[in-house]
């Protein structure tokens, strides 16, 4: 994988990244726009599901207006318990099609359909059925940051949450995993559960572009700062780090851990619940690639930058950026997602059975 400005170079095609988008309303506008949007949540029966890497003034939106900003888990849960019927999903189109999934009877929008993900870019369906075709002797876990044709293929789906666990359970079963896509994250799982793990090689181009090097360098500067990384950083980035976990974890960490700095190695979006929840902490970015210019991500998911307030409003008032999925696919990607859903129903029961 090559990352170039605008361009994400693959063995599967040559794909476009957009430019960051940054909000141009002005205040007033933004007022108007919320409150149209507030109106219209009401009428159409809809709730705002938000990832913490989009625009604050979205993420606000979902927390006043009875929605939810979270991890990738928390919002395929909160989606599905949730008694709305439609969910505005603002995050990337997995986020969106795993609602779908979870939820056929329910509309599922998007701010911008074409909000994607390069961890699922490098995982094409036909390859990976390929892959799990060469090893049928290995239970297929694939991260939740793919397409709904590769989870139909698939035994385990996960996120960056519930992962390790997974691992261990299959492990404690004896089985061998096939891993994708995202090389990182299966590295740290491999190293961490010692799990047998053969991997994919995809990466996510915001976090790969993480340094070690300059980390080490800004952590002697503030020798007292807590580093927390997100486990699709590379391994040298996660080998420094006191603190990995989805992003949910890093902001409990944040939040509960004594410290007051913090070098964050993630996606510069969830700065916004942080200093929410725990104000008055330094937060430091993480050093990246480049700056300004000559850096494809500067910490920032493209994609995630793609929705706006102006574009959730667009979305509700055109019924436009609909996630359908095929209902083959859709059945056959349900079994691996519900695996999921039930383990970390089950394993949350044992822990308040537990204390
Ligand atoms: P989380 O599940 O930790 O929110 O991760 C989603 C993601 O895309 C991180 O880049
Ligand atoms: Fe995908 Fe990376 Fe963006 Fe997360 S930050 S949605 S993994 S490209």
């Amino acid at each position: 994988m090559a990352a170039t400005n605008n361009k994400l170079v693959t063995e599967f095609g040559v794909f476009d990244v957009p430019e960051q988008q940054v909000e141009t309303l002005s205040q007033d506008e933004k007022q108007f726009v919320k409150a149209k949007i507030k109106k219209l949540l009401k009428q159409q029966n809809a709730v705002l599901v938000a990832h913490y890497y989009v625009d604050a003034e979205i993420q606000m939106l979902a927390d006043e207006t009875g929605g939810v900003v979270s991890d990738s888990l928390d919002m395929a849960r909160f989606g599905n318990e949730h008694p709305a019927s439609t969910l505005i999903v603002a995050g990337v189109r997995f986020m969106g099609e795993t609602a779908k999934i979870l939820n056929p009877e329910k509309r599922i929008l998007m701010p911008d359909i074409n909000a994607e993900c390069s961890l699922d870019l490098l995982c094409p369906a036909d390859a990976f059925a390929k892959f799990r075709a060469e090893h049928p002797d290995r239970t297929a876990v694939v991260y939740a940051n793919t397409s709904a044709e590769v989870k139909a293929l698939s035994d385990w789906v996960v996120t960056s949450s519930i992962a390790l666990e997974v691992a261990e359970y299959l492990k404690s079963r004896g089985e061998k995993i096939l891993w994708a896509p995202d090389k990182h994250l299966g590295g740290y799982i491999k190293e961490t559960t010692g799990a047998d793990m053969l991997l994919w090689d995809g990466a996510c181009i915001v976090h790969e572009s993480f340094q070690s090097e300059a980390l080490e360098a800004l952590s002697k500067q503030y020798p007292d700062a807590v580093i927390i990384a997100h486990p699709e950083s590379p391994r040298a980035v996660l080998e420094l780090a006191q603190v990995v976990g989805s992003t949910s974890q890093l902001l409990d960490a944040v939040i509960k851990l004594p410290a007051e700095q913090f070098i964050v190695a993630t996606d510069r979006g969830i700065f916004h619940k942080m200093r929410e929840m725990a104000p008055g902490k330094l937060l430091l970015e993480a050093p990246t690639g480049g700056k300004g210019a000559t850096c494809q991500s500067c910490a920032h998911c493209p994609w995630m930058s793609l929705n706006s307030l102006q574009k959730v409003l667009t979305c509700l008032e055109q019924g436009s950026g609909e996630i359908v999925v095929d209902e083959a696919i859709r059945k056959d990607a349900l079994t691996p997602l519900q695996s999921m859903m039930d383990f970390g129903k089950s394993r949350n029961k044992s822990v308040a059975g537990d204390a």
